[in-house]
């Protein structure tokens, strides 16, 4: 029995479904994909076998496994007694960085997971407003809690003004008419979000999005959108939150905010901030962040956030996206990369196309446009999820790790790392070449 067989066996007995998250699965395999060690852009399967990742800690690596900078705040962490639940220079440090690098974020709190920070950040606005409502953007996904994990069909009984008809928990076990606390809206239609606010005017305290949906493959919004969607809220008196755990520090300094321009009133960061460790935070306008405790009553605390660990880690990534020439070489690898990938569509005329933004990308089988991305039901209505399923097969045999969670209706966000090289470009190129004679 393979190695892997017999850890899923094992495993199975005593985690639940064998592994520790439930959204690890590979659907290709059934199973978690079981690794011994990672190094750079390559991950080792305990079977013995080197793969080229391409899923990157779920949007979560931009500076490859490894990195020998981050490497060494690690080592001195251990020597200073790997400490927790401790502030400390090292706290000041990153604060002082991340100001630095994205300036809407007056004060921060930190907190150990994308999940935490949203929750707070929900929190923090209904306090702040003293209203209840939330407004989502549908397919947009931020952390597994009762605030604001409702779906409304992926785009699929959205009525003529963008809101859904029906707002359904993601999953059983939350409390009765939680709900009641959401309206979901379409990404990309302003009409959607003037219609929502005239509709509900005086009861909203935030809308919530993802400045770049990556939780549907990787869809972009336009500047304008963006100006007049901060323009209503101001006016409105309604909150803007970016949801920036995959977004940020994947665009030139500023994050996606950076790259569009525009200053949420709060923001959320988690993943790539730390390269991966257990680091996310919420940050935003003082006057709102100052009613966080202790200043203020807003319950948002956690015995290890903070922790020395992951705050040594990101300051090194802080430091390393600020450097001359980071973005440039990020910017670099996706043309490179993503480039080929879409032209290999069609060379081999399947349908479909390559998005990418932000070192992450998503396979769109199933249509050329890439004009329609923008919309979710269009996506939807055009995806090909079988044929991706039969590509991510493809790819495990050929030793290239694309993600796949599922059958979803919508395309899954992949990425590149600072350390992906050449070599690991040309060989991926050749090999999805391959994939795509035989998926033909
Ligand atoms: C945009 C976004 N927000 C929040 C979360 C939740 O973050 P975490 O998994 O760290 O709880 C995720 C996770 O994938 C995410 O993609």
């Amino acid at each position: 029995m393979r190695k892997s067989a017999e850890i899923f066996q094992e495993a199975s007995k005593l985690m639940v479904g064998g592994g520790c998250a439930g959204g690890r699965i590979h659907a290709a395999l059934g199973t978690p994909f079981y690794i011994d060690h990672a190094d750079g852009s390559h991950v080792f399967h305990v079977d013995g076998e080197e793969f080229i990742d391409y899923h990157c800690g779920a949007g979560a690596l931009l500076f490859g496994w490894n990195h020998p900078r981050i490497r060494e705040a690690i080592i001195k962490c251990v020597d200073k007694g790997f400490f927790m639940n401790f502030d400390s220079p090292a706290t000041l440090e990153f604060a002082r960085l991340f100001k630095e690098l994205v300036p809407t974020v007056e004060k921060i709190r930190l907190t150990n997971s994308g999940t935490e920070a949203t929750l707070a950040a929900i929190r923090a606005a209904r306090a702040y407003t003293k209203k209840n409502l939330i407004i989502k953007m549908d397919g947009h996904f931020h952390g597994m809690h009762e605030m604001i994990w409702f779906n409304g069909g992926c785009g699929s009984d959205l009525d003529k003004y963008g809101q859904t008809r029906s707002v359904t928990p993601a999953t059983p076990g939350f409390p009765a008419g939680a709900e009641k606390n959401v309206k979901l809206i379409e990404f990309n239609n302003l009409d959607a979000v003037k219609h929502v606010f005239e509709t509900y005017r005086g009861d909203i305290a935030a809308i919530i999005m993802e400045p770049v949906n990556y939780d549907c493959g990787c869809v972009p919004s336009t500047r304008e959108y963006m100006k007049q969607v901060r323009e209503l809220c101001t006016k409105e008196g309604i909150l803007l939150i970016f949801d920036e755990v995959i977004s940020g520090l994947r665009f030139r300094p500023g994050s996606a905010q950076g790259y569009y321009g525009i200053k949420p009133d709060l923001s959320t960061f988690a993943k790539a901030i730390a390269n991966g460790f257990s680091l996310a935070l919420v940050g935003g306008k003082a006057e709102i962040m100052e009613l966080f405790n202790p200043t203020g009553p807003v319950i948002c605390s956690g015995t290890s956030s903070g922790n020395l660990m992951s705050v040594m880690a990101a300051i090194e990534c802080l430091k390393m996206a600020m450097e001359p020439g980071f973005y440039d070489q990020v910017e670099k690898i996706e043309k490179n990369l993503c480039g080929e990938l879409n032209a290999l569509f069609g060379k081999h005329g399947i349908p479909g196309h390559i998005r990418s933004q932000g070192a992450q990308f998503a396979f769109y089988f199933g249509y050329d446009d890439p004009q329609m991305d923008y919309i979710l039901s269009e996506t939807v209505k055009h995806y090909h999820p079988q044929l991706y399923r039969r590509f991510t097969r493809e790819c495990l045999a050929e030793h290239l790790y694309v993600f796949d969670g599922g059958e979803k209706p919508f395309p899954q966000h992949n990425g590149f790392t600072i350390a992906h090289t050449e070599d690991d470009i040309a060989l991926t190129i050749s090999k999805v070449d391959g994939i795509f004679k035989r998926l033909k």
